[in-house]
């Protein structure tokens, strides 16, 4: 038997749809919401080859890891040995940020931008965050105030935007209005969070509408899809028919959140790249480099990759 030939992959022939945007920004999060939800511990050294080789692909921002409490999320214990093994350029890269005690952390190492993570619901916040409503801006007004002081780019996540799995359906209002409030705080950006990957692209439609409506500029939001039902990319497509133009996504497509069970992986990069490749939308982000990085990341885990674009390039064993 011959030796077998890698499938060839035939790039999409790009043909741009007006008026969708001509450029968006893509804010990787593999490193963070992709390792949070390993069950094996993986290697600070590792991790920090994997935000390397993500930077070397042209993302231009990497999420790197969370200051949360490592009781919370033990996968994530080693935040400061990993910023130190990527050195000085690290304190650019965004980290999560619940509380005082993270920020602390965060500024001793000298970062520059934090991300602090919201819940449109109650029993989420709870779940999370172990504060009510409520009691989650307590926690978040002074960490927010004394970020800004120190002159630290704050973003805010808003989870549970679509949908809740103690909940149920989210209302449009309760997710503008926690939104509202984190913007109000000084946050630079919101990133509107499918957690648990219900949304459908009409609802993210009338999401981004609701804030438009409640005098939110699409640019001052971002969306966080996790691709549990596989609805991901065309809710990517939706948000931009709406004009947005920052798109979390995770190298591999790895990713869920430790205190939502119902959350898989994040909307994978590459598919995401493979789709705004297709339409003609830069990024500057070198799709076969992330692949290839997916491939790696996924042997040091001992498992192949979800996506269906890294599965493609020949990443499915
Ligand atoms: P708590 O137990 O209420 O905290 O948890 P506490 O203030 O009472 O402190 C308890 C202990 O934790 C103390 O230690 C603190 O020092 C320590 P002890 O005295 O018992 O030895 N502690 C910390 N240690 C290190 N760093 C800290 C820190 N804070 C307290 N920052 C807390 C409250 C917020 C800390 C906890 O609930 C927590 O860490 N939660 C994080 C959960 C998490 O990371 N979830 C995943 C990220 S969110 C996500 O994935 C969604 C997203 O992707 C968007 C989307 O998909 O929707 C962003
Ligand atoms: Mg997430």
């Amino acid at each position: 038997m011959t030796g077998m030939r890698a499938p060839m992959v035939v790039p999409a022939h790009p043909t741009p749809i007006a008026p969708l945007p001509r450029a968006v920004t893509i804010y990787e999060v593999g490193p963070r919401d992709g390792l949070q939800n390993e069950s094996a511990q993986v290697p600070t050294e590792v991790k920090a080859e994997f935000v390397r080789r993500l930077l070397d692909a042209g993302l231009p921002v990497v999420e790197a890891t969370s200051f949360v409490s490592p009781k919370w999320v033990p996968q994530l214990a080693d935040a400061e040995q990993l910023l130190r093994a990527l050195g000085p350029t690290a304190v650019q890269l965004p980290v999560l940020v619940p509380n005082e005690r993270g920020l602390d952390r965060a500024l001793e190492l000298g970062c520059r931008r934090i991300a602090i993570f919201a819940s449109a619901t109650d029993t989420f916040a709870r779940k999370n965050l172990n504060r009510d409503l409520e009691g989650q801006f307590a926690m978040f007004e002074p960490t927010m105030a004394r970020a800004l002081d120190a002159g630290v780019d704050v973003r805010a996540y808003v989870s549970m935007c679509f949908g809740d799995p103690w909940e149920g359906a989210v209302p449009l209002e309760q997710v503008v209005a926690v939104g509202h409030r984190l913007l109000d705080l000084g946050a630079s950006q919101l990133s509107l969070g499918d957690t648990i990957g219900v949304g459908t692209p009409g609802h993210v439609t009338a999401l981004v509408g609701a804030f438009e409506a409640a005098g939110v500029a699409t640019d001052r939001l971002a969306m966080h899809f996790h691709d549990t039902y596989g609805q991901a990319l065309a809710n990517a497509y939706a948000a931009l028919q709406s004009g947005i133009t920052t798109y979390d996504a995770s190298a591999g497509g790895l990713g869920g959140c430790p205190y939502a069970h119902s959350a898989t992986g994040n909307l994978a990069t590459e598919d995401l790249l493979w789709m705004l490749q297709g339409l003609g939308i830069e990024t500057g982000v070198d799709l076969e480099q992330v692949a290839a990085t997916s491939v790696w990341m996924a042997k040091q885990l001992g498992r192949p990759s979800p996506s269906a674009v890294v599965r493609a390039f020949g990443g499915g064993s």
